[in-house]
């Protein structure tokens, strides 16, 4: 199986995890909107979803699922992602696509975070994936000096704006040997928005496509 049908196992095998009649968070990526495209074959099964990004909530617009403003919902019972990195702990790097910010907050809320990756998204050490960082525009120079001295070398995603109107800044050469403690060391940086590490709050559930089948982690 190539990434691409990997990509496509997991987010099947994600549905299993909706329950009829609630809200579904919604991610964003390839591997999401792969789960997008199927959730769109039980729609009338659902009370509708809140999306993690623009993106998303256009292409479930586009298969006729209702998507509500996440103030407007009471909770939602299960969210659905997919992951740059991850590990068998279920830490997550997330933010390749930029859209974070929007994803941290839709996991914290969801009562399950259900990740869906394919095998080459495992590692044993976060880090070889450019760490995202959201920040607000001015915070831009400060944050990338700071992530120097920590040994990172920094690199502004340029001409990209996230939805919230803020830069992105991908750290090379950071190895997260404590999730937990980086993010929340980051998350005290003026000016910073969003970390991409997922530990605080990991995923519950890793769904892991390999050539021997879906695994869950
Ligand atoms: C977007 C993300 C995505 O989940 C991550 O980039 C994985 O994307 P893909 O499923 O396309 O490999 O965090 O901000």
């Amino acid at each position: 199986m190539n990434q691409d049908e990997l990509k496509k196992a997991v987010a099947k095998a994600a549905l299993d995890y909706v329950q009829p009649g609630t809200i579904v968070g919604v991610g964003t990526g390839s591997t999401a909107n792969y789960f997008i495209d199927y959730l769109a074959e039980i729609k009338h099964r659902i009370e509708g979803t809140v999306a993690s990004s623009e993106a998303s909530a256009e292409r479930l617009r586009a298969h006729g699922i209702p998507v509500f403003d996440l103030n407007e919902v009471d909770g939602v019972a299960v969210y659905v992602d997919g992951a740059d990195e991850t590990t068998i702990h279920r830490h997550l790097i997330k933010g390749g696509g930029g859209a974070l910010t929007r994803e941290k907050v839709v996991a914290a809320v969801a009562r399950k975070f259900v990740c869906i990756a394919d095998q080459t998204k495992l590692v044993d050490v976060l880090g070889a994936f450019p760490l995202p960082l959201e920040v607000i525009p001015m915070a831009r120079s400060y944050i990338a000096r700071e992530m120097v001295k920590l040994g990172g070398r920094p690199e502004w995603r340029q001409g990209f704006v996230t939805d919230n109107g803020n830069h992105i800044l991908d750290v090379h050469n950071l190895k997260i040997l404590d999730p937990v403690a980086m993010e929340s060391e980051l998350n005290q940086y003026a000016g910073m928005v969003t970390v991409g590490i997922f530990a605080r709050r990991p995923a519950d559930v890793l769904l892991l496509g390999t050539e021997d089948g879906v695994k869950t982690i």
